[in-house]
């Protein structure tokens, strides 16, 4: 963690991971009987600086692009616009070796934990061969190394003679965490590290994801769906809808101030920590637009309650607002004057498309 030079916050330092600009299309290929198919553009001009030591989540419904923008940063995906910076260093367009051991940095936690790992193969060996391929050659060294690092998510160091199925989904996502961290990371993209997991064993998890960060000096990336954890574990929060950052500020801020219309909708549904708000069901009405689709203006205008018909006549950029996070609304000056919970209205966009 490197402190700022000039406030001493030592989560203000210069950014492990920047994104600039980064924009992603997907497909745009011949589909069924030869009818092009329109690319997705399934990330949008994201610009994104991860401070080290920091947790900053990302949230949004499903098919926003969290994964397309984890797995671009991660060099899986390439980006169509824009640069990624990893340590200041820009690794887009760098030649695949350079690439491959610039990202070496970052590692990925999957979606499906047991996918990282090999029916056939114990854990022992599955972990011993990331190690090998990173280079530890001597064989001692690996199963010391392994040993050492199951202790630390939390499991016993015989679990090395076990196989996946042998494990229950909660210590399947300790052997996930397990495989990655020993390469020795800096930033983990933690792509809902507990879906699919029952509330108690959920609570072990991110204690555990708690205690790993300080004890390895990492940085998380957050990808999840489930409100209640992102305001427990973040310091910063993106809300993403369509590809795009729509707010972006520190967690305390967000959950506090609300501004953006979809944040507010999103949360206002969300249980909490604190017990201030019941939980209920989305309040984010129909379905998103097609992502294939590029729209003018507002991309959230048809489901939007604020919307008014100048929201379709530019995009919305993200602005620094009176509560001090980032937004991309029109009217977001209006929309923070409103009360805690928005309720959905039929919004003009709505009508618009009926
Ligand atoms: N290989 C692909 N080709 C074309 N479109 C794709 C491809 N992969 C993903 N998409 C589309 O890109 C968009 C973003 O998908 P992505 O998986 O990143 O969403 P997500 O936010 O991670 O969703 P979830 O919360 O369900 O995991 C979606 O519209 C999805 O259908
Ligand atoms: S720009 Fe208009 S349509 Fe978009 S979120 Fe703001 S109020 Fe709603
Ligand atoms: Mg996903």
């Amino acid at each position: 963690m490197r402190p700022d030079p000039k406030t001493g916050d030592p989560k203000a330092g210069d950014p492990i991971l920047a994104l600039r600009d980064v924009s992603v299309r997907l497909g745009g290929r011949k589909g069924f009987l030869q009818r092009t198919l329109l690319p997705v553009q399934a990330v949008k001009q994201v610009s994104l600086d991860l401070r080290g030591g920091e947790i900053l989540s990302l949230v949004g419904e499903s098919g926003c692009g969290k994964t397309t923008l984890g797995r671009t940063i991660l060099g899986l995906q390439r980006e169509s616009e824009g640069e990624i910076l990893l340590e200041g260093r820009r690794v887009s367009g760098l030649a695949p070796e350079a690439a491959r051991r610039a990202r070496n940095i970052v590692q990925y936690s999957h979606q499906d934990a047991g996918a990282a790992l090999d029916p056939w193969w114990s854990i022992g060996r599955t972990l011993e061969e990331g190690l090998k391929i990173h280079g530890v050659r001597n064989v001692s060294e690996r199963r010391d190394r392994v040993a050492a690092m199951l202790q630390a998510v939390g499991l016993d160091p015989t679990s090395a003679r076990r196989y996946p199925h042998e494990f229950s989904g909660g210590q399947l996502r300790r052997l996930a965490l397990a495989r990655i961290l020993l390469l020795r990371p800096r930033v983990l993209i933690l792509d809902e590290p507990t879906s699919g997991l029952d509330m108690s064993v959920q609570a072990t998890v991110l204690n555990l994801l708690l205690e790993l960060r300080e004890r390895f000096s990492l940085t998380y990336l957050f990808i999840s769906h489930d409100l209640s954890v992102v305001e427990r574990l973040s310091d910063r929060v993106a809300i993403m809808y369509l590809g795009r950052i729509v707010e972006l500020g520190t967690a305390k801020t967000v959950f506090a101030h609300p501004t953006h219309p979809y944040t507010r909708t999103l949360l206002a549904a969300a249980p909490r920590l604190t017990g201030r708000r019941a939980a209920g069901p989305s309040l984010v009405r129909g379905d998103p637009p097609n992502p294939r689709l590029v729209v003018p203006g507002c991309s959230f205008f048809d489901r939007c309650p604020m919307a008014r018909p100048a929201c379709q006549e530019a995009t919305p950029q993200l602005q620094t607002v009176a509560t001090g996070q980032d937004v991309a609304c029109l009217r977001a000056d209006v929309v923070a004057q409103q009360g805690p919970i928005l309720e959905q209205t039929a919004s003009i966009g709505a009508k618009r498309r009926a």
